[in-house]
């Protein structure tokens, strides 16, 4: 963006104090100022403002219908695995598939001073969140006999750290060439005035464009087409933060390829009514991720006639999603709507300043799908993400999930680990059968350690 573009945009949207604070800089500085703002879309942000504005932040989205949606039962893909696997399977060793992981956020709940894919969250090696979602594609990849592109949704203030990371770290055992960053847009926040907010003396505040950005900025970058050109037709979604994603799970890329389906979620069963998760609904017809507060109150907390939630289905932000549809989604205009948020930020001297970010979130692809399916998966199995520093969903947490679930998996072969015992088993070596986990596990408890950590 030009000096004089900018002005004219401060001009037409009253932002004065901002246009003031330019023209008193030295022309270095205002150089910086450009720079750091450019690629920011003002216009978008001050049109939402309009719509928001006058709108109570959880002002109810006033849907008619709601209905429990159709969920295919844990228990049912269990049985069924033997007809759904192969398809899943083909897929992958066929090479149509590649993994998208967003890592865009701002962590802001977590406090780390790095980007949460570099929080050292392993149990027993302190791995990084980057490092086992690493290996776990390696792991397929070796599997599957293919390579399974990594995408690596960064924004623009973290993109540097993060490659510069995985650099480091020769790509955590990944080929260089199977790793694509791409960065995700800004938007600048605003007070409830509607007057930006400078950061520093060369920026102004501002927001990744949330999870949903993701389908925008896949497609704009041209990786997408990319990805298409070496035959991807169908990605495989999730958050950085949660250590325990089944990543490119074939059981559940099985029931995509069987539904048919342009967009897949996996759900799991609610902790309480009100659990901080989204929940998944038939809303006016449309599959559809609402939250709690918009479900009215007759229905938030109704039981069936066997005393079970009606509403129990919590969306954790793991998808299939195919090429063809995020296409779709750019073709006239990016179709996700944009919400606003209303966050409070602390500013000098311990003061508290209310301001809204505008972004977009990925499960809003859901009723504009042709077909969708549903998948219920096991919190324990499946859902553990870091978001907080202490307490729910805090390293420590998370951090005991991850035991949990390798204590299971051994336990399910067969294997006892005493209960004092904290052990971690690699994403390498998942793959080994009962007999080679055994050998590995008895020869560590044998020399009486209480951090074990089963390798490749
Ligand atoms: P959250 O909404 O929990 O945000 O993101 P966060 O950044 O992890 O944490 P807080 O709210 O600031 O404390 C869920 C997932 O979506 C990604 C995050 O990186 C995380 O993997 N995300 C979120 C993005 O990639 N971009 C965004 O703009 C927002």
């Amino acid at each position: 963006m030009k000096r004089e573009e900018l002005i004219s945009l401060l001009e037409k949207h009253e932002q004065v104090h901002i246009k003031k604070h330019l023209l008193m800089l030295s022309a270095d500085e205002q150089k910086i100022f450009l720079k750091n703002v450019s690629g920011m879309n003002f216009e978008l942000v001050f049109r939402l403002y309009e719509t928001f504005s006058g709108k109570s932040s959880h002002a109810s989205s006033g849907w008619k219908d709601i209905l429990p949606p159709r969920v295919i039962d844990a228990g049912l893909s269990a049985r069924e695995k033997e007809n759904i696997l192969p398809a899943g399977e083909e897929s992958i060793a066929g090479g149509q598939t590649a993994v998208m992981i967003v890592s865009g956020g701002q962590g802001t709940r977590l406090g780390y001073p790095h980007p949460k894919g570099m929080y050292p969250i392993s149990p027993v090696k302190g791995k990084p969140l980057f490092r086992i979602f690493s290996e776990k594609i390696r792991a397929l990849s070796l599997k599957y006999k293919v390579p399974i592109p990594f995408l690596v949704m960064t924004n623009p203030e973290t993109n540097e750290e993060i490659e510069r990371f995985f650099g480091e770290n020769n790509f955590f055992g990944l080929e260089k060439k199977d790793v694509f960053f791409f960065s995700q847009e800004m938007l600048p926040s605003l007070a409830p005035d509607k007057k930006l907010i400078l950061k520093d003396r060369t920026s102004v505040i501002a927001n990744p464009d949330g999870h949903g950005g993701s389908l925008k900025s896949f497609w704009q970058s041209g990786l997408l087409g990319k990805m298409e050109e070496t035959g991807i037709t169908r990605i495989f979604y999730c958050h950085i933060d949660n250590p325990l994603v089944k990543v490119d799970d074939p059981l559940f890329l099985g029931w995509h390829i069987k539904e048919n389906a342009d967009f897949s979620l996996k759900v799991v069963r609610k902790r309480t009514p009100d659990e901080k998760v989204g929940n998944f609904v038939m809303a006016d017809g449309k599959p559809r991720i609402i939250e709690y507060i918009e479900l009215p109150d007759t229905m938030r907390d109704m039981k069936d006639s066997a005393g079970n939630p009606v509403f129990w289905a919590g969306s954790i932000g793991i998808h299939f999603i195919n090429t063809s549809f995020i296409k779709s989604l750019n073709k006239n205009g990016f179709a996700l709507p944009y919400h606003r948020q209303v966050k409070k930020i602390k500013q000098e001297k311990g003061l508290e300043k209310e301001i809204w970010k505008f972004e977009t979130f990925v499960f809003d692809a859901l009723p504009l799908a042709g077909k969708i399916c549903c998948l219920e998966t096991l919190r324990d199995e499946e859902f553990a993400p870091l978001k907080n520093k202490d307490g729910k969903d805090s390293p420590d947490e998370v951090r005991k999930f991850m035991v949990n679930l390798c204590r299971k998996q051994l336990a399910d072969a067969g294997i006892d680990v005493p209960p004092d015992v904290k052990i971690e088993i690699s994403p390498l070596a998942a793959q080994y059968d009962k007999s080679k986990l055994a050998e590995k596990v008895a020869k560590q408890l044998a020399s009486k350690k209480k951090d074990v950590y089963i390798d490749r």
